[in-house]
């Protein structure tokens, strides 16, 4: 795939069918993909009320390009200690990159209120040293 994240700024965003979200590419497959020397796509779908995947490791210094849609309603990814904070909208593809700088344990949390599950909308990565 050829997304071209170096030629663009740290966020921008695309249009798809929210209903089509599980077999539209690249979100028929959501997961962590190696692309670089300790450089990733995160590939993740928010809905209610879970983020996919939930709990992921990756090596610190690792720089994480961010793509997430929702299949449902509006979402957001928020993670606390960095400037991660992305809308999620059903038919938009929203990305962010950011650079794991600190080794530890970040909780990804939604921050747009979705529902009687919303509080419960959340996911760990472990961010290891080398
Ligand atoms: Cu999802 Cu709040």
């Amino acid at each position: 795939m050829a997304f071209g994240f170096h030629l663009h700024p740290a966020s921008s965003r695309y249009a798809i069918d929210p209903t089509r979200v599980n077999e539209t590419p690249p979100f028929d497959q959501p997961g962590l993909y190696a692309i670089g020397p300790n450089e990733y796509r995160a590939v993740i779908i928010a809905k209610l009320f879970t983020f996919i995947p939930s709990d992921l490791t990756i090596p610190k210094g690792a720089t994480v390009h961010f793509m997430i849609t929702s299949p449902d309603v509006i979402h957001g990814l928020s993670i606390p200690g960095t400037n991660v904070n992305i809308m999620v909208i059903p038919g938009q593809v929203n990305t962010f990159t950011y650079t794991f700088k600190r080794a530890g344990e970040y909780l990804l949390l939604c921050n747009e209120y979705c529902g009687a599950g919303h509080q419960m909308m959340m996911a760990k990565w472990t961010v290891k040293e080398e």
